[in-house]
C-alpha cells in the first residue's frame, strides 16, 4: 500500500474541505439536533462528509468509509482499509464560535492506524502522521513526547467529569484536578489530542467518545511515543464508543495508577 500517496491525497482533500468550511462562515447554517438538544449537526457537517466520500470512492474503490454522519459504509469490522471520518469535530464550537473545531481523518488497515490527519481550519494548522514516518504540524516535524509529572502538567478535561455524572465517580478526578498545574477544556476531542501531541497540554481525558473522534489523533500520538487507551489502560477498538486517556508516557501510567485504579465505570 502506498501510504505516502494516500496521505498526499487525503491532505489535498482536507485542505479543500477546509476552504468549503471557511466559505460557509458567511452563510446561514441549517442546524439540527441528534441524540439530545445539545448534540448538534449542520448541513456543513453532512456536506463535508459527502465530499470526502465522493473523493475516496472515485480514487480508492476498495477502501471503506466509517463516517459520523452515516453516509459511508455500514462498518462492523476494520478489515482492509477503512477511513474513519469526523467531518467537523467540535460542531458546537463551529456553530457558536467559528473556531476550535477540526476535520479528522484516520486511515486504518486491518485495525492498525496508518495515517492520521487533523485540520484546525480556523487556525490553518494541519497535523498529520504516517505510521513510522513521524508526525508534523504543517511542515514542522513534532518532537517525541517526554515524561512529565502530574504536578507540572496541564490536563484537558470537561468540567462534567468533576461534577456528579453517571459515567465516573467524580471523586476520582477531583484530586487529579487539584494536583495538576492546570486544566483546560476546548470542546473538540480531535484538537485536544493534537494539543497533547504538540505539548500545549500534557493529557486529555474523556468518558465517552466515538471512533471518529479519536482515530486520527491516535495515529499522531502513537507516532510521538504518547499513550492512547481507555481509562482502564486498555486499547481502543476504533469500532465502539469508549472512554479515553491520552497522555505523555509517564503521566499516563501515573494517572491510571494513582488516580483511576479503583475506578468502576
Ligand atoms: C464532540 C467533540 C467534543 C466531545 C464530544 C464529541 P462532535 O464531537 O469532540 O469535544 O466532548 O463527546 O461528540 O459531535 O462535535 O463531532
Ligand atoms: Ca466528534
Ligand atoms: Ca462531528
Amino acid at each position: 500500500m502506498d501510504w505516502e500517496y494516500i496521505d498526499q491525497k487525503a491532505k489535498q482533500w482536507i485542505m479543500e474541505a477546509g476552504d468549503k468550511i471557511r466559505h460557509s462562515f458567511s452563510k446561514t447554517l441549517n442546524i439540527q439536533t441528534k441524540s439530545n438538544p445539545n448534540d448538534l449537526v449542520t448541513n456543513i457537517d453532512k456536506e463535508i462528509e459527502q465530499f470526502f466520500i465522493n473523493k475516496i470512492r472515485s480514487t480508492f474503490e476498495n477502501h471503506r468509509i466509517f463516517g459520523e454522519e452515516g453516509f459511508g459504509d455500514e462498518v462492523s469490522n476494520l478489515d482492509g482499509v477503512v477511513w474513519i471520518i469526523d467531518p467537523i469535530d467540535g460542531t458546537m464550537n463551529f456553530i457558536h464560535q467559528q473556531r476550535n473545531f477540526a476535520i479528522s481523518l484516520g486511515i486504518y488497515e486491518n485495525g492498525i492506524g496508518k495515517v492520521g490527519i487533523i485540520y484546525d481550519v480556523a487556525h490553518g494548522e494541519l497535523y498529520h502522521a504516517i505510521d513510522g514516518k513521524g508526525a508534523f504540524m504543517n511542515d514542522t516535524q513534532l518532537p517525541r513526547l517526554e515524561e512529565v509529572t502530574v504536578k507540572e502538567s496541564i490536563i484537558a478535561l470537561n468540567a462534567t467529569w468533576v461534577m456528579e455524572n453517571h459515567r465516573i465517580d467524580h471523586n476520582l478526578l477531583i484530586p487529579l484536578v487539584k494536583d495538576a498545574r492546570g486544566t483546560r477544556s476546548y470542546g473538540t476531542a480531535a484538537l485536544e489530542m493534537v494539543f497533547v501531541a504538540t505539548g500545549r497540554v500534557d493529557a486529555y481525558i474523556s468518558m465517552r467518545l466515538s471512533p471518529w473522534d479519536v482515530a486520527a489523533g491516535a495515529v499522531i500520538i502513537n507516532e510521538l511515543g504518547g499513550r492512547v487507551t481507555n481509562l482502564r489502560g486498555k486499547k481502543l477498538d476504533f469500532l465502539s464508543k469508549d472512554s479515553l486517556l491520552v497522555a505523555k508516557p509517564g503521566l499516563h501510567q501515573a494517572i491510571i495508577n494513582e488516580y483511576l485504579k479503583e475506578g468502576n465505570w
